[in-house]
């Protein structure tokens, strides 16, 4: 099963948005296999954001993932990267669609509240900075695998 990185930023946990917005990926049928508050060091965040080093935005991103604590998250389901950016919405607020976590809960492109992988290969390196494989917890079955293992589908 694919899996992403998802990151609940300094905006969302002070806005008090965590629940409402790990709603929207438990809703979709998305498994939460880890999941913690954590700051982010600026070590961490110039290894997560190195592909944006230079670009005009570089520096207020930087400074605003460090600026309080973050959630960071393992989620997995199926097709679950694309899944989850579709659910999150483009950066820019103003150009998300409707019912995305974006246009929904921001105005800005700077505080839009959500990180999520736009790739598996940026999903894998990700979950790897923010987590240790004993950190991932996939001894579960959610209620949607649940109803699927009775239909016999995987
Ligand atoms: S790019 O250039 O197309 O790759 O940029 P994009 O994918 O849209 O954004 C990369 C990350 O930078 C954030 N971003 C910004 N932060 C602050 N100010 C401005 N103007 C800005 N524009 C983009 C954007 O939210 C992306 O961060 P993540 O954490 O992936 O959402």
């Amino acid at each position: 099963m694919e899996r992403t990185f998802v990151a609940i930023k300094p905006d969302g946990v002070k806005r008090g948005l965590i629940g409402k917005i790990i709603e929207r990926f438990e809703n979709k049928s998305y498994k939460i296999v880890a999941l913690k508050l954590m700051n982010v060091t600026p070590e961490i965040a110039a290894k997560h954001y190195e592909e944006h080093y230079g670009k005009p935005f570089y520096d207020k991103l930087i400074k605003f993932i460090t600026m309080g604590p973050i959630v960071a998250m393992a989620v997995e389901g199926k097709n679950v990267i694309k899944g989850v950016r579709h659910l999150v919405g483009k950066t820019n607020p103003d150009e998300a669609d409707d019912g995305s976590i974006r246009a929904d809960f921001s105005s800005y492109s700077t505080t839009n509240l959500v990180h999520a992988s736009d790739c598996p290969e940026s999903a894998q390196r990700e979950l790897n900075l923010y987590f240790d494989e004993k950190e991932i917890c996939n001894n579960y079955k959610n209620m949607f695998e649940i109803v699927l293992d009775e239909l016999g589908e995987k």
